[in-house]
């Protein structure tokens, strides 16, 4: 391993072969993608956030949300909901069963989200977080439950360590902590020390979450919490190599022959067009450390049909990244 930080990582049950994990992305980190992340080392994948009650009343949002493929191993399922019989179900579904570990979202922000009660809302209730990981742990049948929450409801006022301890009592095998209010949204800085507390807290796995993208930053994060693992969510997009490059000795990849690879997976789900349109999104990251990321924006506005992306591709991304 790259740095001292890095090692396995053992959640309940389950030993990951490293602490790096691929946090859920919602748009970005589908079945493909996730895939790719596993291909490149990821100690554990995470699904994109996935409704209870959806998955209780078999929506076909969701029976996209939760495909996956056998390579993608180990492997998380991350799902949100309030209510504890929906998320008891939920975790009884027999789809389920191809996942290791079963996540729930403790840290939406968004208004649709937090308007119904679920999110990061349940951090202003650690009654009812309890309740939900005993829901939870009683229909997963024996496989881990974990947390992934944030510091906080309101800015500058942390919960995380009594909502941790919470879900720690209810019987989570891991908590992971984003360490922003959900004021913050996406934006300003994570504030570590907030996971250093909740890790000083707990007896199970804590995961530090926020602006980790290399060795350095990962290193920094290390000491300020002490955490058993690392979790990478903005820093992966784009870049599912990201893994091997903090996992691996140095390396080179080539950007074009990853994205073939990613609309290869792909089309085992997905019809041609909506590949063109999935593809479209993800260009962007791949390209961001171009200098083409809005030629490939414009030449890619229309297009519908794999060929024409591959041409885009061919045209800008032939590019090779050492690490
Ligand atoms: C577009 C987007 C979608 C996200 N979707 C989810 C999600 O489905 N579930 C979740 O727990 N966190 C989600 N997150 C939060 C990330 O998992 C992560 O906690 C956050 O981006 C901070 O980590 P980073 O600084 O490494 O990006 C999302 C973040 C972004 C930017």
């Amino acid at each position: 391993m790259l740095s001292e930080y890095i090692k396995p990582l053992t959640i309940g049950n389950v030993t990951l072969k490293n602490n790096i994990i691929a946090a859920p992305v919602a748009g970005f980190s589908d079945f493909a993608f996730r895939t790719l992340c596993s291909r490149f080392g990821a100690g554990l994948t995470v699904t994109e956030l996935t409704s209870a009650k959806g998955l209780c009343y078999n929506s076909k949002a969701t029976y996209e949300l939760i495909h996956t493929t056998e390579e993608e191993s180990p492997k998380c399922i991350q799902i949100f909901g309030c209510e504890p019989e929906f998320i008891e179900k939920a975790c009884r579904d027999e789809r389920l069963s191809k996942f290791d570990i079963i996540d729930i979202n403790m840290g939406c922000p968004m208004k649709k989200i937090v308007n119904n009660g679920e999110g990061s809302a349940l951090m202003k209730n650690p009654e009812l977080i309890e309740e939900i990981v005993k829901a939870a742990v009683r229909g997963s049948n024996g496989k881990p439950v974990t947390v992934k929450m944030r510091a906080g409801y309101v800015m500058g006022y942390p919960t995380a360590v009594e909502c941790a301890i919470a879900a720690q009592d209810g019987g989570a095998s891991m908590v992971a902590i984003h360490a922003r209010y959900r004021d913050q949204m996406y934006a300003g800085e994570a504030d570590h020390t907030i996971t250093a507390k909740v890790k000083e807290a707990l007896s199970i796995p804590v995961i530090a979450n926020g602006d980790i993208d290399s060795i350095p930053s990962l290193e920094k994060v290390a000491k300020i919490t002490n955490a058993d693992g690392f979790m990478i969510g903005r820093g992966m997009l784009g870049k599912p190599w990201i893994f091997e490059q903090l996992t691996d000795k140095h390396n080179e990849i080539n950007i074009k022959s990853v994205i073939y690879e990613h609309i290869e997976l792909l089309k085992e789900l997905y019809s041609e067009p909506r590949i063109a349109n999935v593809m479209k999104g993800q260009l962007c990251y791949y390209a961001r450390n171009t200098r083409h990321a809005k030629a490939i924006r414009m030449s890619t506005s229309q297009i519908k049909d794999i060929e024409s992306l591959k041409a885009v591709v061919d045209e800008y991304l032939d590019v090779n990244v050492l690490f």
